[in-house]
């Protein structure tokens, strides 16, 4: 017992001591800063930075580096001081707030990489393995795009890593390969600073464009099925369209009322899909960029979205923890609040869900949550085929492989994991190269 708590340090070092870039910082852009922001100050309190975090607001600073039980932030996540945060949401679970308390009484050390020693474009040293959050296969299966830590990581399905591609995004959030293999599509940013779009050339390893969209970070980049355009939502609540070739935004559409988390565009790529924290999965016009409706029955905030290969069926998951399956085009008459597009429902998960998908060919559908599970299903019984357990915190992001025989996940510990359709790990690796301390 022992022997393997001392190898699980030996091999995650972040479990020793609470990161604030890996641990803390995620929630707080997640959780509160649509709220504290230099645009949107409430309370004086921004938290985008951490000197503004620590700066607190007009209450003072924010935590005092040693003592949870003091420190004004605590007070107001456990609800000690009203209104408990996040304001008007859901209070965080319990573990995220002992997150911040563990955090606080190491001392709340600040351990982000300084941007300016990214601008000078000095490599990224890893001493543990970075978040998760976005990977996608090459059409070719050999070849993973993976997200780093202002970079994105090329590695051999076998986990060699190929190159490393810097970018000005501290986090991506969406990769996408066009069909043909030659160009990859990144969508992410930096919190409350920018938003950006890479347009990668795979074999050159060159940034092709960056372009810079919303004062916030864009979430879940996918491509139209000719691989022409690339859609993404944002927390400006705005869903974006980029023409790949062009390395230009072509529209933009405000038809969410909340964060919009994920995109996916239908099977001729004449229409959109996006979903977000407003609960709704919206069905968009491309070429004019008109609403057309809601596809679902709004219940709770939504975060994943992924299309069946072959019809305009689209998987979705979030905050009430169940998978469900819709068809894009409403059967019968139109009816607002009806629920007749709904084609499947699945099993409820042990937390909400953070990443979806549908197999090549169509016929089981995945789901990953913050709980750290991963299930698949078969898509037309629902019945549960397989769970893919062992990660180390939450899944950020779930694939199947392009040949369909095996699921991925990529979540919290950095690590990307491999496991057939039953559940059985197969193989895993990180592929972010981590330096070993020499002391
Ligand atoms: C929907 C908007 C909203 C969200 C999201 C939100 N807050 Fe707040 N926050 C507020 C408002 C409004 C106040 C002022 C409350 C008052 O005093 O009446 C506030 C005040 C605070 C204060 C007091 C600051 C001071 O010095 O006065 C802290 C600390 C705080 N929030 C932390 C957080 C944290 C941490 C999160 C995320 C877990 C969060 N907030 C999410 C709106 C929000």
């Amino acid at each position: 017992m022992q022997y393997f708590v001392f190898l699980l340090l030996a091999a995650f070092p972040a479990l020793a001591e609470i990161s604030f870039s890996r641990q803390i910082q995620p929630i707080l852009v997640r959780q509160c800063t649509a709220c504290h922001q230099p645009q949107s100050k409430q309370s004086d309190f921004s938290l985008t930075t951490y000197s503004d975090f620590q700066k607190g607001g007009r209450k003072g600073p924010a935590w005092i580096a040693g003592n949870p039980g003091e420190s004004v932030l605590l007070k107001y996540l456990t609800g000690e001081f009203k209104p408990q945060m996040p304001f008007g949401g859901k209070p965080l679970p319990q573990d995220q707030i002992d997150l911040f308390a563990a955090w606080i009484r190491e001392g709340g050390k600040d351990d982000t990489v300084s941007t300016s020693t990214i601008s000078q474009r000095k490599e990224v040293t890893y001493h543990s393995a970075p978040l998760l959050t976005a990977f996608a296969f090459s059409p070719d299966g050999k070849t993973v795009a993976v997200s780093g830590y202002h970079e994105i990581l090329l590695v051999s399905v076998e986990g060699k890593l190929l190159a490393r591609l810097p970018g000005d995004s501290m986090r991506i959030h969406g990769l996408a390969f066009t069909p043909d293999g030659k160009t990859l599509a990144a969508a992410g940013g930096s919190p409350a600073q920018k938003g950006e779009v890479q347009i990668w050339d795979v074999e050159k390893r060159r940034l092709k464009h960056a372009i810079t969209a919303s004062t916030d970070t864009l979430f879940g980049g996918s491509l139209s099925p000719d691989g022409k355009l690339l859609a993404c939502g944002a927390a400006d609540k705005a869903i974006r369209i980029f023409d790949v070739e062009a390395g230009k935004e072509v529209r933009k559409m405000d038809h969410h009322e909340d964060w919009v988390f994920a995109t996916v565009f239908g099977i001729d790529g004449k229409r959109l899909v996006t979903v977000g924290r407003d609960r709704a999965a919206k069905l968009s016009d491309v070429s004019t960029g008109r609403f057309i409706e809601n596809v679902n029955l709004l219940k709770e905030p939504l975060a994943a979205v992924a299309r069946h290969p072959k019809r305009d069926w689209i998987l979705v998951g979030g905050a009430e923890r169940v998978p469900y399956l819709y068809r894009m085009d409403r059967p019968r008459a139109m009816r607002i609040a009806d629920d007749s597009t709904l084609i499947q429902k699945f099993e409820k998960q042990d937390g909400p869900i953070t990443a979806v998908a549908i197999s090549p060919d169509g016929t089981k559908v995945a789901a990953g949550a913050e709980a750290g599970d991963v299930r698949v299903y078969d898509a037309e019984s629902a019945k549960l085929l397989g769970r893919c357990s062992g990660h180390k915190g939450g899944i950020y992001a779930v694939q199947f492989t392009p040949d369909g025989s095996q699921v991925v996940t990529g979540g919290f510990d950095g690590e990307l994991r491999f496991y057939d359709i039953e559940g059985k790990l197969a193989r895993s690796f990180i592929p972010a190269p981590i330096q070993v301390a020499t002391r």
